[in-house]
This record gives C-alpha cells, sequence and structure tokens, in this order.
C-alpha cells in the first residue's frame, strides 16, 4: 500500500466485533496516513503485563471475555490522545465499546481535543466493519500475533511464510489468551449487548459508515481508505 504522507485525515473510529479486522485495517491505515493506531485491548494487555493496577483489575475480567468497567478506560485513553502524535489524526481501534464510551469520546474530543489539533475540529470518520458470525469463529480459531511488533497472521487466511514465525523479525508467533473458545463465546456476547449499541450511537446522528468485512482484506482495506479519504474530502468537516 502506497504511502499518503501529503494530508491529515483526522480521527478514524473502526467498529465490528471480535475478529472482524479491526486491527488488521488499522495498522493499513497507519501505514498509509501515518497517524498512530490507538487499540484499547493493546493498552490493556501492556497494563497487565506490567501489573500496574488497572492492569491486575483488567487481567480477571479480559480472562473471562468481559469488558472492563467504562470508568477504567478513560484516563487511559485520555492520556494516550493528549500525547503529540494524535493531533493530526488517530485510529481508535477497541473503543468507543459501549454508548458511554461513545459520548465520553465525543465530549473529549469537543472539549478537549480539538483546541489542539493540527486539523482543527473535525468529527471522526466512523466505520464498521461487519463479518459474519462463523467467519469470525474461524478468523479468531486462527489468529497469531508476533509478540514483537504486533503482525497479526492467521493459520487459515493468512499465514507467515515460516509456521509459527513473524515474516518481519523471526519471532515466534503466539495466540492470545482470549482466543479460547470459551472466552470468545463471551466476547462475542460482550459485544451483541454491549457493543452493537454504539453502532445505534453514531448511527441516530448519521455518523455511521459501513464496510463489507467478509471480503478479502485488500478489498476491505480498498472500502476503508475510500470511506476515509472522502470524509477527509469535506463530508465530516464543522
Ligand atoms: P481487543 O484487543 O480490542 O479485542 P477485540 O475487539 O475482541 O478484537 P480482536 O482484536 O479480537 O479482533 P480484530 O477485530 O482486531 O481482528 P483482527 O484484525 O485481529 O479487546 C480485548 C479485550 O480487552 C476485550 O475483550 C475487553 O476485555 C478489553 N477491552 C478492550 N477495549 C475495551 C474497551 N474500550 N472497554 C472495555 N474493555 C475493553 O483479525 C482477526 C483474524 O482474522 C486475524 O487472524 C486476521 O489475520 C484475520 N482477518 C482479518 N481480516 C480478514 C479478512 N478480511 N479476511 C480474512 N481474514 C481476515
Amino acid at each position: 500500500m502506497a504511502q499518503e504522507t501529503s494530508r491529515n485525515v483526522g480521527p478514524v473510529v473502526l467498529l465490528g466485533a471480535p475478529g472482524a479486522g479491526k486491527g488488521t485495517q488499522a495498522k493499513r491505515i497507519v501505514a498509509r496516513y501515518s497517524i498512530p493506531q490507538i487499540s484499547t485491548g493493546d493498552l490493556l494487555r501492556d497494563h497487565v503485563a506490567r501489573a500496574t493496577d488497572l492492569g491486575r483489575i483488567a487481567k480477571d475480567i479480559m480472562a473471562r471475555g468481559e469488558l472492563v468497567p467504562d470508568d477504567l478506560t478513560y484516563d487511559m485513553v485520555a492520556q494516550r490522545l493528549r500525547q503529540v502524535d494524535c493531533e493530526p489524526g488517530f485510529v481508535l481501534d477497541g473503543f468507543p465499546r459501549t454508548a458511554p464510551q461513545a459520548g465520553w469520546l465525543d465530549a473529549f474530543l469537543e472539549n478537549e481535543f480539538f483546541d489542539n489539533s493540527k486539523r482543527g475540529k473535525c468529527l471522526p470518520v466512523v466505520i464498521q466493519i461487519n463479518v459474519n458470525y462463523n467467519e469470525l469463529l474461524h478468523r479468531l480459531a486462527g489468529r497469531r500475533t508476533c509478540p514483537t511488533c504486533g503482525r497479526i497472521y492467521n493459520v487459515h487466511l493468512q499465514s507467515p511464510r515460516v509456521a509459527d514465525t513473524c515474516d518481519v523479525d523471526g519471532s515466534r508467533l503466539i495466540i492470545r489468551d482470549d482466543d479460547r473458545c470459551e472466552v470468545v463465546e463471551a466476547r462475542l456476547k460482550a459485544y451483541e449487548l454491549q457493543t452493537k449499541p454504539v453502532a445505534d450511537y453514531y448511527w441516530s446522528r448519521g455518523r455511521l459508515l459501513t464496510a463489507n468485512g467478509d471480503l478479502p482484506v485488500d478489498e476491505v482495506t480498498a472500502q476503508i481508505f475510500r470511506a476515509i479519504e472522502n470524509h477527509a474530502a469535506g463530508s465530516g468537516k464543522s
């Protein structure tokens, strides 16, 4: 994918069920538009690995496939969005995940972020990646991740050149703890109950775009780039 450094695209929000391809697509957005990926799952896993106060609370909740309470996510996200690399824009992957988180994000952007943003006020482009249920199960069962560079693979769909080995840095690929069958079920249930209302939140405000995530990765990427570039060209400015 060619890199596009000539213009800032502002905030991008990716919505979708576990396994929909948010992380995969976020990395492509990063590469094309040179904006950082903010994955709340990655941030929380880092807190767990460092055994911070937040990490100690989040560990068991994540292991059960449930969502961490909203109020524990806000400081973590605010701190990250205040960093200077987010000024031209960022791609949020895994946040917001409940309707209150969506309201919090709008308020944070309005009350704090837009004042410092290099683009001024530019509402996020919100893209929901839709994937059918059986495909989600198949993808999660085959996912492998590089613990060093974060690259995402799939033994069925996007395998590394050498089995269990990262193409980029040679690290041994790992299976995420929460990709175990019983945890996947709980994560998908949490998505149905708590995260679907986020799409309603944006839909009711006329701000929800969708991408067909059942298609091959490159085709999903093409839909997402089109949505981002149309938005940047003017539709989302206010
Ligand atoms: P998080 O890390 O955010 O996980 P998730 O939302 O469950 O999403 P995943 O990372 O599993 O999937 P993805 O959509 O990124 O798919 P991927 O690109 O990897 O959250 C983990 C936990 O943290 C939560 O359960 C919760 O406890 C906590 N948490 C996080 N954020 C929170 C928040 N805001 N509030 C409260 N709690 C929070 O792709 C999946 C696989 O499919 C890969 O193998 C990939 O290679 C393959 N693939 C992708 N696209 C395609 C395609 N088009 N065709 C074929 N294969 C594909």
